[in-house]
């Protein structure tokens, strides 16, 4: 049975809970593999409107198993508020769990991600501030908290009276702030794990067991390609290996398991958060336009997103190094506004034609790094209804060939709404064979 991995391909926000959302459909389980409360995945469904920070995106549908895997980090309160919620507007939760290896976000981390955001000032990365970089520094440096540490409370005890003693020297010593209770967040997180303690599973031996029972999996990507803390546009990326290459240290499982890997782009790109943009949309009035029509507001701090041209070059470089063979293009309904609409087709420096997507990409405008373009006529016309591609305007079809052209790559799918059934699907055979 295939395992199927949905991963973004630019900065962020494509629209991949929509799309896991859709394309769960026929699965047993969806697994989130890396990520944490930094994401927000929007779902539309009639009148319902559903932000997901931790939770994966199949939890709409009542019977698939919703895994957050050991890759994640977890802030329990986070957690919990968001469980409150969906179960506050009659979604039933009863299938969400929580790996036990899973990390968790720390009040310190929160205070800790803020800090260091001051203290680089104009050089700051624009995080989320929801103390994901700090809860992956952690874990890497081995001081972090697991949810297992929760089992034995005198483990939980030692540990944070270890760790939080040596936070509290950074907070008051380097940060001059006032340090933190240890009696508070001791007693505040073992109320966290009293609620969550039924959802906690080993989810290695879970995840195995469901591929030998052939059950079908999605394993869902939270950011994006570029945003990928190896491969981004570092240092303006998450803290997290975004890419599918993670999904197994992420999840526990063996390279060859994975089958399809579904990559999911906008129609043209967004950046929420700071960093290298090279097809930023500097007319003001276009990227007006495109932040009204596809309300491009960020799902979880509600900032404004940086919109911009469909970046080729980019979009190129994150297919090939996650082995893409299902490419979705989500918002197209969103160009429809436009005259005119450009394509970045590759970048320049100094005049100078680059060949490939460069890894030193810190500072655009000191690098003079430009993006040259092709120019298409808009379409003119609403195309959400539209659910066969033979009925898309002629223009319209042109941008999408020469999409499929420059990446030497079949569109699977087509996202024309924010509505579970707004879509049309190009590449039926491919899709059938992976979805049903
Ligand atoms: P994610 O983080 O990748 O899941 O994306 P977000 O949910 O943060 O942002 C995508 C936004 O675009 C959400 O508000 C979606 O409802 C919306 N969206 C997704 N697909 C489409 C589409 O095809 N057309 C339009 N107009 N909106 C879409
Ligand atoms: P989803 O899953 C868009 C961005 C932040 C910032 C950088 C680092 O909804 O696509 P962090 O808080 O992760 O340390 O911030 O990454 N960022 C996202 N941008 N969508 C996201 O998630 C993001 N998660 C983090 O804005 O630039
Ligand atoms: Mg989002």
């Amino acid at each position: 049975m295939p395992s199927n991995v949905i991963v973004g391909l630019q900065w962020g926000d494509e629209g991949k809970g929509k799309i896991t959302d859709l394309l769960s459909e026929n699965s047993d389980y969806v697994v989130r593999y890396q990520g944490g409360n930094n994401s927000g995945h929007s779902i539309h469904i009639k009148n319902h409107h559903f932000i997901l920070h931790l939770i994966p995106s199949g939890v709409i549908h009542p019977l698939i198993k919703c895994i957050i895997g050991p890759g994640v980090v977890v802030d329990p309160k986070s957690l919990i508020k968001e469980l409150n919620k969906l179960e506050s507007i009659g979604i039933n939760t009863s299938q969400v769990f929580l790996a036990k290896r899973a990390h968790v976000t720390m009040p310190y981390h929160y205070l800790l991600d803020q800090y260091i955001e001051e203290y680089l000032g104009d050089k700051s990365i624009g995080t989320t501030r929801r103390g994901i970089g700090p809860t992956y520094e952690d874990k890497i440096g081995r001081i972090g908290i697991r949810i297992l540490d929760f089992f034995n409370l005198k483990t939980f005890y030692k540990k944070l009276k270890q760790v939080l003693h040596y936070k509290n020297q950074i907070i008051t010593k380097i940060y001059k702030r006032d340090p933190l209770s240890f009696k508070l967040i001791y007693e505040e997180y073992i109320e966290y794990y009293k609620v969550l303690s039924p959802r906690i599973i080993d989810s290695v031996y879970e995840i195995h067991n469901a591929f030998k029972k052939r059950k079908k999996i999605i394993f869902e990507g939270a950011q994006a390609m570029l945003l990928d803390i190896n491969y981004g546009t570092y240092p303006y990326v998450t803290t997290s290996s975004t890419s599918t290459g993670s999904v197994c240290s992420g999840v526990g499982i063996p390279p060859n398991y994975l089958n399809n890997f579904i990559g999911v782009a906008k129609a043209y790109c967004t950046r929420v958060g700071h960093g290298p943009f090279p097809t930023e949309i500097q007319d003001t009035k276009i990227a007006h336009v495109l932040r009204k029509v596809g309300y491009e507001y960020g799902s979880t701090t509600n900032r404004a997103r940086r919109c911009g041209w469909l970046d080729l070059l980019s979009l190129k470089y994150s297919c090939m190094i996650n082995g893409i063979n299902g490419l979705v293009i989500t918002k197209l309904d969103v160009l429809s506004e436009l005259d005119i609409i450009k394509v970045g087709v590759g970048y320049t420096i100094n005049g100078k034609k680059l060949k490939n997507f460069p890894a030193d990409l810190e500072n655009v405008e000191e690098q003079n790094i430009e993006s040259t373009y092709v120019e298409f006529t808009g379409w003119n016309h609403n195309i959400s209804d539209i659910s066969d591609y033979d009925n898309l305007p002629t223009n319209c079809k042109k941008y999408i060939n020469f999409i499929e052209q420059y990446l030497n790559l079949n569109i699977l799918l087509i996202s024309v709404g924010t509505e579970r059934n707004q879509n049309i699907i190009k590449n039926k055979s491919l899709f059938f064979k992976i979805f049903s």
